[in-house]
């Protein structure tokens, strides 16, 4: 069975000191013995201080250089965050692919930097409002997929998680509903068993991200195919965010 991956991507919020006591904050709120994947992305000056707060939560960066090292001024390599300690990195989120200009390729490749250094990545996907109004939404999203994961072997897809962020509900209070989320979630999951097999398709995890907020985590997290949460706003205050690990919680017990 897929465990659950509540994930906090705190983007270029907070302060050394409160990236570390809402660490230690999370950490001290969670269930003890739960079943459900905690995670944390605070901004990479700060990783070493969450990560020397020593709070047990899987640490990551929202980023990382496609390059091993060199001449690239401003670039953090996949070692430098594997020598602080990092287990995981996020990859090809909508900002970054949407303010910054990152391409699938960009993504690809650093997708395959980070398996290659022992990162965990999680690829995220999604389509901008105009591309759902206008019936592309399959569409666009499996080509995100197809070129961000090209290359990967079947045992790197299985150390790799996807998040499917629709653009129009990130920072926006408008939720994908459960049923919106579902359909892209098993298209996903279908593609997967077509370019890897169906057993690589039943366990990597897909996420859900774009306005996750504790009163509507429930409904999204018990559908079938989404596997956990990828959380902006609610994932900068402890109790919002330990709602949603609640949430998740809840339905292992159930
Ligand atoms: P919000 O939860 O603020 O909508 O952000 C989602 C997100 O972008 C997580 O990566």
């Amino acid at each position: 069975m897929r465990r659950f991956l509540i994930a906090g991507n705190w983007k270029m919020n907070l302060s050394r000191t409160t990236c570390v006591s809402l660490a230690q904050a999370i950490a001290a709120g969670c269930p003890q013995g739960g079943r459900t994947e905690v995670a944390v992305f605070p901004p990479a000056v700060y990783l070493e201080a969450v990560l020397a707060a020593g709070t047990g939560l899987v640490v990551g960066a929202q980023t990382v250089s496609e390059y091993a090292d060199g001449a690239y001024t401003g670039e953090i390599s996949c070692a430098m965050l594997r020598d602080l300690g990092a287990a995981s990195v996020i990859l090809g989120h909508s900002e970054r692919r949407n303010v910054l200009g990152e391409t699938n390729a960009q993504v690809n490749r650093k997708t395959l930097a980070a398996l290659a250094a022992g990162l965990q990545p999680i690829v995220c996907v999604g389509e901008l409002l105009e591309q759902r109004q206008a019936g592309q939404t399959d569409q666009v999203v499996l080509e995100q997929c197809t070129g961000s994961l090209a290359e990967l072997t079947a045992e790197q897809m299985l150390q790799t998680v996807i998040a499917y962020e629709p653009v129009w509900a990130i920072g926006t209070g408008q939720v994908a509903t459960p049923a919106q989320a579902e359909a892209v979630h098993a298209t996903i999951r279908q593609w997967l068993e077509g370019r890897f097999s169906p057993e690589v398709a039943g366990q990597v995890r897909i996420l859900y991200g774009g306005s996750v907020k504790p009163d509507n985590a429930s409904e999204l997290l018990a559908q079938p195919n989404i596997d956990g949460a990828l959380v902006g706003g609610a994932s900068l205050k402890a109790d919002s965010f330990l709602g949603i690990v609640a949430a998740a919680e809840a339905l292992v017990q159930a």
